[in-house]
């Protein structure tokens, strides 16, 4: 491990909520707003327990709501930091609902948000490299650049002929 160097583990939060009717739409289910919400949230306290400094959300990926979560259901948010690049870190999220009288837990959706290390004076600043330690930890830190790249062209701030690790995905090199 580098020196300047943490754990993706260090970087683990776990929040659970439960979801009350001033979360829910007319159908019953946690409102998508409220869910996004929450993930920034847990999302953010992972980046910050991995640089050790305040940041910002600098994007969010598209999110699936695969199942919705109802009324009076729990909601538990795993997020933790996937890769860390010079001052920008992407979190990977998962999103469970329970219902804890029917001993049923149910995948909602799965997400990436990109966040910022700020310095005092409030620009962009360097934070620690990445460990991965488990399989998983390594095929999603080794995805992130990919990641990186697709979204950095979306948001207009990378040439897609720049996007190296993209392009080779799709262009036989041989
Ligand atoms: C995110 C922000 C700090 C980037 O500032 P910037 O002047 O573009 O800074 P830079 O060009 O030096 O980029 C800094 C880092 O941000 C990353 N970044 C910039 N725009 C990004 C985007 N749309 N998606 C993902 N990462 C982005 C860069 O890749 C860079 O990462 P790196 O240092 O790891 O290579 C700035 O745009 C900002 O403050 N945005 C508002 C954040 C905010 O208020 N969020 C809350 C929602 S309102």
């Amino acid at each position: 491990m580098e020196v300047n160097s943490k754990k993706a583990s260090e970087s683990l939060i776990q929040m659970t909520e439960l979801v009350l009717p001033n979360d829910t739409n007319v159908f019953g289910n946690l409102m998508g707003g409220r869910l996004m919400y929450w993930m920034d949230i847990a999302a953010a306290l992972s980046a910050q327990k991995h640089a050790n400094a305040p940041v910002v959300t600098a994007s969010v990926d598209n999110i699936s709501f695969e199942a919705p979560i109802k009324l009076g259901n729990a909601v538990y948010i795993h997020a933790k930091v996937t890769r860390a690049f010079t001052s920008s870190m992407e979190v990977h999220m998962e999103v469970w609902g329970e219902d804890l009288k029917n001993q049923h837990k149910y995948k909602s959706n799965e997400a990436y948000y990109t966040f910022v290390a700020l310095n005092a004076e409030g620009k962009a600043s360097p934070v620690p490299q990445l460990t991965p330690e488990t399989e998983k930890e390594q095929r999603l830190y080794e995805g992130a650049i990919r990641r990186r790249q697709l979204r950095l062209i979306l948001g207009g701030k990378m040439k897609p002929n720049d996007a190296a690790e993209l392009k080779a995905l799709f262009v036989n090199q041989s």
